[in-house]
């Protein structure tokens, strides 16, 4: 059991006395379904949210602080003593991503040591960004030297689906930009941060990096009401991201760098390979019980082919392995939130209602912590599957005879982040690409979808985000552009 009993404040561990939250883990060691304690975290209140508010408000000191002044190269230095000491952590880490929240080991180890190398990559950024603003330029007789300096006071929120990863995509750039910070970890995915806590403190200067514990509403609303956050760097659903938002008095004025929902379709032509396919479609939809903003979350099957393609898909759905994470070969895992297969049931109880049919054998069996994935056909607008993003194992075939149909759904939808388009003419493939392009922002070619490798830009169109994300990207979205003019260089 890990209890968690301090949180950090002003470059202090502060011990807590008060209340305690329990956190437990789908994962139950034995056949009767018992969630399993994991240990607890701090409790803390809008006292503590606010005592962190005002340590970050100090250390960033209205842009004079230390940090937001300190030379490139002692942030670079920082930085690099955090990664060193964050990697003498990875045991402990990975044990509890697979404990909190069912990531099969592979994919844990995969989610510690890709952060690592995005410290890496964000440090080697951050240098060439710098030697960037090291150069003049000269427009109509004005020398002009540009720089990126921080924003200010940022309050970072990560997803539980990629709590260590997606937390540090936000947390990393916003501090070598030289902004201070609150961190609040996620619900779910919570106590694996705690094995950091002494590497923040010990790489950081003090204010610099707060981390808190406690309900989101409780904290985050006296944070945001404050006025004093300068950024709202949030992954998760734009539920949060609006009530967060509206509580700060600027309202839609706050600068934001949100990561949100996404229903990234699958559109497989006539002439795609569909072994390649299938397989690609496996991991899109399935990758982590397809608890990814970036999974592909319908897939639309030309005519043609939908048998074929729908015989070979539910076969290999059905051959998949379910395990606790750190079973070998274990790729389907118990689900952390404890409501979503009663969720995913419903789902499937809407689209038989309205027609479809669960097209694999194993589709629907359930299990406490569990819901077997249910490959779903024929499956039309009016279904709630068609319609909302799922994130959890079910997964919605449509079949099409006109390209303007996956096309046209794409253009109405709220969402707009990737695409994975399956065909092999070059010819029919070019002009749907530059269609395709306008209407996400990646396009996957005969591949699933997904957000890596990191330093390619991470974003999307409409509600699906707000900044971009990645190495550099994500440098910038923290940062602004200033410039130094003159007549003379
Ligand atoms: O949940 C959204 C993540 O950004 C997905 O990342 O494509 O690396 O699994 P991934």
């Amino acid at each position: 059991l890990l209890h968690q009993s301090t949180y950090l404040v002003d470059g202090e561990l502060k011990q807590w006395s008060g209340d305690t939250t329990e956190v437990y883990s789908t994962i139950s060691s034995t056949e009767t379904y018992k969630p399993t304690l994991l240990g607890t975290i701090p409790t803390l209140g809008e006292t503590e949210a606010m005592e962190a508010l005002k340590s970050a408000e100090k250390a960033y000191d209205k842009g004079q602080g230390l940090w937001p002044t300190m030379k490139v190269e002692d942030r670079i230095a920082c930085m690099e003593t955090f990664v060193e000491q964050m990697k003498t952590k990875r045991d402990e880490v990975v044990k509890l991503l697979m404990w909190e929240i069912g990531k099969n080991l592979p994919d844990s180890e995969k989610e510690f040591d890709r952060t690592v190398d995005y410290i890496y990559d964000t440090i080697e950024a951050y240098k060439q960004l710098d030697r960037d603003s090291a150069k003049f330029e000269k427009h109509a007789g004005v020398y002009a030297h540009i720089r990126r300096g921080p924003l200010g006071v940022i309050l970072c929120l990560g997803p539980y689906n990629y709590p260590l990863n997606e937390t540090f995509a936000l947390l990393i750039p916003a501090l070598i930009m030289g902004n201070t910070t609150i961190f609040k970890p996620a619900k779910i995915g919570v106590l694996l941060i705690s094995p950091l806590l002494e590497a923040f403190q010990n790489s950081f200067p003090k204010g610099v990096v707060n981390i808190v514990y406690g309900r989101g509403r409780v904290l985050a609303t006296p944070i945001m009401k404050s006025g004093k956050v300068d950024v709202l760097a949030l992954i998760g659903n734009s539920k949060s991201a609006n009530a967060l938002q509206a509580q700060h008095p600027k309202g839609n004025r706050l600068r934001m760098v949100l990561g949100l929902e996404a229903k990234n379709p699958a559109i497989v032509l006539p002439d795609a390979d569909l072994d390649l396919a299938v397989e690609e479609c496996i991991s899109g939809t399935l990758s982590f019980n397809g608890q990814r903003c970036t999974a592909l979350k319908v897939l639309y099957v030309h005519e043609s082919i939908v048998e074929e393609f729908n015989r070979r898909f539910a076969y290999k759905v059905d051959q998949l392995k379910f395990g606790n994470p750190w079973e070998n070969g274990a790729k389907l895992t118990p689900l952390p939130e404890v409501d979503k297969p009663a969720y995913i049931q419903e789902l499937i109880d809407d689209a038989k209602d309205k027609g479809a049919s669960i097209l694999n054998k194993k589709g629907g069996e359930t299990t406490e912590n569990f819901i077997f994935p249910a490959v779903l056909f024929p499956v039309t607008k009016d279904m709630r599957v068609f319609k909302e993003e799922q994130f959890g194992p079910v997964i919605p075939v449509v079949s099409f005879s006109d390209i303007e149909e996956p096309l046209d759904d794409m253009a109405e939808s709220d969402y707009g982040q990737q695409v994975s388009l399956f065909g092999k003419n070059v010819t029919t493939l070019s002009p749907l690409i530059d269609t395709l392009v306008n209407l996400v922002c990646r396009v996957n070619l005969n591949s699933s979808c997904q957000r890596g490798p990191d330093v390619y830009p991470f974003t999307g169109r409409k509600d699906s985000a707000v900044g971009t994300l990645s190495v550099t990207d994500a440098l910038r979205s923290f940062s602004i552009r200033t410039f130094v003019a003159s007549k003379d260089n």
